[in-house]
């Protein structure tokens, strides 16, 4: 699995540099690879696998509605908020908070707003162009402030959550969403031959030294152990459980599922992640032909399964 758990779905969203950065200064590479990720260029495959993964966030956010005090929250900071479904999802949830889309790529917040007027939650989401960390002392106060697979952009992670955890009111709660279980789509044995695990598996590996060099690769990088309770321990929080939702979209899955899928399997293909494997070239080849009845798009056997993991902190 990917150390973050968003399976290569999130992890193939962030490709190479495709000419301009959004925060992160220039020349951030690990070998061939670049993390000078151009997020305004991935909002489709953003708004894709929010979506898919909506009924989780919701539950995650409805746990953390009945971790609050009365009268529930008033403003929330939804930190690295990309193409603002989640952000949506939050001002559903609190339906007496302004919820406040935190992010460093003016494309994904010009989403987020039309998002949230399509929605008629115009009045209540507003979106902050925001660097992080530096920024984070002048978010203002919150009673919920959740960052959803956006921690992990931020070089010293630690300080990040000091900060986080001096912008919470009292008995305001800051959720995490870090880890889990990593995305399965496809058999097990798929591309499973002389003796080698499958080809999802061979992925997750990949990916996995992928994450690892991202994370010593951002400005500022502190090498933490994700141990997510202790660290919002040490901001100052009293950690208020961690709960792991599962996703799962039996097979045969719907057109969004394999769409996504698609789109990640491509990137893997682009990005040559297989490379120096050309059987694994061919297998992504014929994964990805719109017409062969044994790929993506067509074949039966496609499927979601995947486990998100919260963790949440309350300011005492
Ligand atoms: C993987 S996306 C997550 C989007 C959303 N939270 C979700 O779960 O669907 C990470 C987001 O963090 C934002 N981001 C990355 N580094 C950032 C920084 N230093 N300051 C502010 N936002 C940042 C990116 O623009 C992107 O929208």
């Amino acid at each position: 699995m990917s150390p973050h758990g968003n399976s290569h779905t999130h992890d193939q969203s962030h490709g190479r540099s495709h000419g301009h950065t959004h925060g992160h200064s220039q020349g951030h590479t690990h070998g061939d690879e670049s993390f000078d990720f151009d997020w305004g260029v991935l909002s489709t495959q953003l708004e894709q696998e929010a979506e898919i993964r909506g009924p989780v966030y919701r539950q995650a956010a409805e746990w953390i509605n009945g971790l609050l005090p009365a009268p529930g929250a008033r403003r929330v900071l939804d930190i690295g908020s990309g193409p603002g479904v989640v952000a949506a999802l939050l001002a559903d949830v609190f339906p007496a908070a302004e919820v406040v889309a935190v992010d460093s790529t003016p494309e994904l917040l010009e989403h987020t707003t039309a998002r949230a007027e399509r929605l008629g939650l115009g009045g209540r989401v507003s979106t902050r162009l925001a660097e992080l960390p530096d920024a984070i002392p002048t978010l203002g106060e919150a009673d919920v402030i959740w960052a959803g697979n956006s921690l992990h952009h931020l070089g010293d992670q630690r300080a990040a959550l000091e900060g986080f955890a001096g912008r919470l009111r009292p008995g305001g709660v800051l959720a995490l969403l870090e880890g889990g279980l990593s995305a399965r789509h496809l058999p097990r044995d798929l591309g499973a031959d002389m003796g080698r695990p499958g080809l999802e598996a061979r992925f997750e590996a990949r990916l996995a030294e992928w994450f690892t060099a991202m994370r010593s690769e951002q400005p500022g990088a502190v090498r933490e152990t994700e141990d997510w309770p202790a660290l919002l321990a040490a901001a100052g929080l009293e950690p208020s459980g961690t709960r792991s939702f599962l996703l799962d979209v039996p097979a045969p899955a719907p057109p969004l599922v394999r769409e996504q899928l698609v789109r990640t399997f491509s990137r893997l293909r682009d990005k040559n992640l297989a490379e120096g494997a050309a059987d694994d070239q061919e297998i992504l080849d014929r994964l990805l032909d719109p017409e062969d009845p044994r790929g993506l798009l067509r074949r039966p056997d496609v499927f979601l399964l995947e486990v998100r993991t919260v963790h949440t902190a309350r300011k005492v």
